[in-house]
């Protein structure tokens, strides 16, 4: 039996499985292809990179003084493992560059040995599925004022940790649909104010959404850029369906790298896709929507605002189809580098 067989042997009777996004965490969790290889008992529960060395998640320790905490003054990118494979890791290293680049830090690291650092560090932990985050922050401010005008007078750092898979959302949530609320307080901060395709830390306008969402009931939120338009979800992508054809925010949001899985797959099956602005209103009137990001894929959302998208509760025909190709392909291999878990770091 295949892993998309089992998945679909799990689905409840009511449905039938092409209806239904398969369980991905319950996969993850009894598979056999995802099993935890050996590890140290230590790095059972994640494993982290610290400056300069190793250690067990459980003891890692941000330096105080360090801007990224003090300030957010860092860009930061997650890849995720799954069934022992990284997926799309160059396209992750690359943007990581590119938004070093954007906000004027200097990777300590070359792409080489970032990209060896993540293997090490998965392989610490044994995780089959994991998710992999990677940072570098502006790092202490120099003691001379005059040195905070000059980005190169600050020793940056990298900092990295890996944890089991994390999704937005579980597989009941996914399921069912999120329930999203379209933020009616905050706005996406700008991008001329911080640029969003760097994938930074500024998080408390996303934050401050979620908690609003929460209030109001939803489970999810969906910030707009103020001015009629949706741009994105906290850590996620967002994208609408009207009359076949998918469309996601062009601007204002992370080029993320499930949104342009997803814009792929789309391709590959046939289906017709837009990137350009979308209004707000284009979200409620939708016939699905749903959200992507690398924790957790491509997640459907069944209402927004408490109204059932395309006049019924649960994810859409369209949105499951690509749920489920998502994870089938990668499960074979799609855009796959394998973990190297024989190469254990020295910490
Ligand atoms: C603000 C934001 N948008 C979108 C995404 C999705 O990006 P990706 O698909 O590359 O994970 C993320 C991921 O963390 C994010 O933080």
């Amino acid at each position: 039996m295949t892993i998309i067989e089992s998945a679909q042997a799990q689905t409840p009777p009511s449905a039938t499985a092409s209806e239904m996004p398969i369980r991905v965490g319950e996969i993850m969790a009894s598979h056999p292809a995802h099993h935890q290889l050996p590890h140290a008992s230590e790095y059972a529960q994640g494993s982290a990179f610290i400056i300069d060395h190793c250690c067990p998640i459980d003891r890692a320790a941000i330096p105080i003084t360090d801007l990224g905490f003090s300030r957010a003054d860092a860009v930061y990118d997650v890849v995720t493992v799954s069934r022992g494979n990284f997926f799309r890791l160059e396209e992750h290293q690359q943007r990581f560059a590119e938004s070093c680049e954007r906000i004027r830090v200097s990777n300590p690291l070359n792409r080489e040995q970032e990209a060896k650092l993540l293997h090490q560090l998965v392989a610490l932990t044994g995780f089959k599925d994991a998710y992999v985050w990677w940072a570098v922050t502006r790092g202490k401010t120099p003691m001379d004022s005059s040195l905070r005008l000059k980005p190169e007078a600050f020793e940056n750092r990298l900092y990295a940790y890996v944890l089991p898979y994390i999704f937005i959302a579980n597989d009941d949530r996914r399921q069912s649909g999120l329930n999203v609320a379209v933020s009616r307080d905050y706005i996406r901060i700008p991008p001329n104010a911080v640029d969003p395709t760097a994938k930074n830390l500024n998080g408390l306008d996303f934050a401050m959404s979620l908690y609003e969402a929460g209030d109001r009931g939803a489970d999810w939120a969906v910030v707009t850029d103020g001015e009629g338009h949706v741009v994105e979800a906290p850590g996620s992508n967002l994208f609408v369906i009207k009359n076949g054809v998918v469309s996601t925010p062009q601007s204002g949001c992370l080029q993320g790298v499930t949104r342009q899985s997803t814009l792929d797959l789309c391709n590959e099956v046939g289906v017709k896709t837009e990137t350009r602005l979308v209004k707000t209103q284009e979200l409620l009137d939708a016939d699905e929507a749903f959200v992507t990001s690398s924790a957790g894929g491509i997640m459907p959302i069944n209402s927004v605002d408490g109204k059932p998208l395309g006049g019924c509760e649960g994810p859409g025909a369209l949105t499951t189809r690509l749920h489920n190709l998502y994870w089938e392909k990668r499960w074979n291999g799609w855009d796959a580098t394998p973990v190297n878990y024989d190469d254990l770091p020295s910490c």
